[in-house]
């Protein structure tokens, strides 16, 4: 069995500590925070979403991504080979799998979206959001943005060439690097953003519907949504962070690095919310927008507040900053299954994949124009490849990944991995009871939510 972090000529190390740790928070804080997590957290009654959606990641969350660091680093491998190795000749492999081939679908429209940001820092930069003074001028620019063929192409792919050419860089050189810069840059952005929100007439009716939960607001569709975010938003189900901590020297201690991680992307979600939902309630909005809510709702809200140019570009620079971050990981999981597995040179596996993912990708960019009307089950191209990916193989592969530690390799070995260079891992039962039961159960719960 390969063990430890086969350092080959193809692969590489973090360079530091807060190099994996910022990479990985990277990687989970994307899209899912700042677009996704404000609009359904609108979308489901404000304060009582939050409360579940902490849950999720407290009971879920945090121990899968403790199991997935683990395995990552114990093996020094892609999610493939990393199943493999623990397991040899049986047929956990096919988490792996899964994993890669959810991480290329789930790539190949994130992409699309990712170009969305990067036209609106191009929209916000040039000045032309100084038109947009009621939502429904600044939705109906978006929707006319997202059905333009060419437009939408162009920006899909120049967000594929620059996740590509990040990624081409290698782990230490590249993303690595990318990493150091961009994700404390986005924590000060976000805290600026949030200082202006918060300081406009009115902010005070947001923040009430943001924190005060209603609890009549919860129910079972609720508690599935939040625990899909979780998933998500944290980069779990598809060996992300395996192929993650597969770079790790051994001496990094995993519970903090996983600790840091969490925190960092939940309390980028959380300040975006602080973020948002001041800045629409200010401006007599509701919170209840939708997916458009960043797109079209933010625009506006910034020409009405002052010094609303440069924060405009600050907010759209961050978010295709974010997306940009999570993608990286998206394509390196993918990549390192090729040079991994078929020993291809990192160039090969991220030129071949790179432009099949983008290819891929294709169907999904036009799903909101030129294919609009082509349905698979009443849901558009882009839908139906989310929803496979998010909704099934992410939710399947944390759950079987649970399972494959908790019963199979065994907690035992898990705990001998944790603790190996003298760290004490002090959560050890409580972590070793959620992997076992809690996880596990819950996350099959949200299974029999999708299906029934
Ligand atoms: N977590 C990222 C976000 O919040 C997206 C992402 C990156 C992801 N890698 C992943 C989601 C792996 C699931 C699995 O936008």
């Amino acid at each position: 069995m390969k063990t430890g972090n086969s350092n080959g000529s193809n692969r590489g190390l973090w360079a530091t500590r807060l190099g994996f740790i910022l990479a990985a928070s990277g990687s989970a804080v994307g899209l899912g925070n700042v677009w996704k997590f404000p609009y359904i957290t609108g979308q489901n009654g404000g304060g009582a979403f939050v409360l579940v959606y902490l849950l999720c990641i407290a009971v879920v969350g945090l121990p899968i991504m403790l199991t997935e660091f683990t395995i990552g680093r114990r093996t020094g491998l892609n999610p493939v080979g990393a199943f493999r190795a623990l397991a040899p000749g049986t047929p956990w492999v096919v988490i792996g799998f899964m994993g890669v081939l959810a991480g290329f679908l789930i790539l190949s429209f994130y992409s699309v979206v990712g170009g969305w940001t990067l036209a609106y820092v191009i929209k916000a930069v040039t000045g032309g959001m100084s038109t947009f003074t009621s939502p429904q001028i600044a939705g109906e620019f978006f929707g006319s943005f997202i059905s333009d063929t060419p437009q939408v192409l162009l920006f899909h792919t120049a967000f594929m060439i620059l996740t590509m050419g990040i990624v081409l860089r290698g782990i230490h050189g590249g993303i690595e690097k990318a990493c150091d810069i961009l994700m404390p840059t986005l924590v000060v952005m976000l805290l600026l953003l949030m200082v202006r929100s918060l300081t406009l007439d009115g902010a005070m009716e947001g923040v009430k519907f943001y924190l005060s939960p209603d609890f009549s607001k919860i129910d079972g569709s609720v508690i599935l949504m939040a625990m899909g975010q979780a998933f998500f938003s944290l980069s779990l189900g598809m060996g992300c962070l395996i192929t993650y901590a597969s770079y790790l020297p051994p001496e990094e201690n995993l519970t903090s690095a996983t600790v840091y991680v969490v925190l960092f992307d939940t309390g980028i979600a959380l300040l975006m919310g602080m973020v948002i939902f001041p800045a629409v309630f200010a401006v007599g909005m509701e919170p209840t927008e939708g997916p458009s809510l960043v797109f079209s709702v933010l625009p506006t809200v910034f020409t009405q507040m002052p010094f609303g140019f440069v924060v405009s570009i600050v907010f759209f620079i961050l978010l295709a900053i974010a997306a940009l971050t999570s993608a990286i990981s998206l394509m390196e999981a993918v990549a390192a299954f090729f040079i991994d597995q078929f020993g291809w040179e990192r160039k090969k596996a991220v030129w071949v994949m790179g432009a099949t993912i983008y290819l891929f990708g294709i169907p999904s960019g036009l799903s909101f124009g030129l294919l609009a009307d082509v349905k698979f089950f009443d849901k558009t191209f882009f839908d139906v490849v989310d929803n496979i990916a998010s909704n099934y193989l992410l939710p399947l592969g944390g759950m079987l990944t649970a399972i494959f530690v908790g019963w199979w390799w065994g907690t035992d070995n898990a705990h001998k991995e944790i603790e190996r260079h003298e760290t004490t891992f002090r959560w050890a039962k409580a972590w070793e009871f959620l992997i076992k039961f809690v996880s596990p159960i819950a996350v099959f719960l949200v299974f029999l939510g999708h299906f029934f």
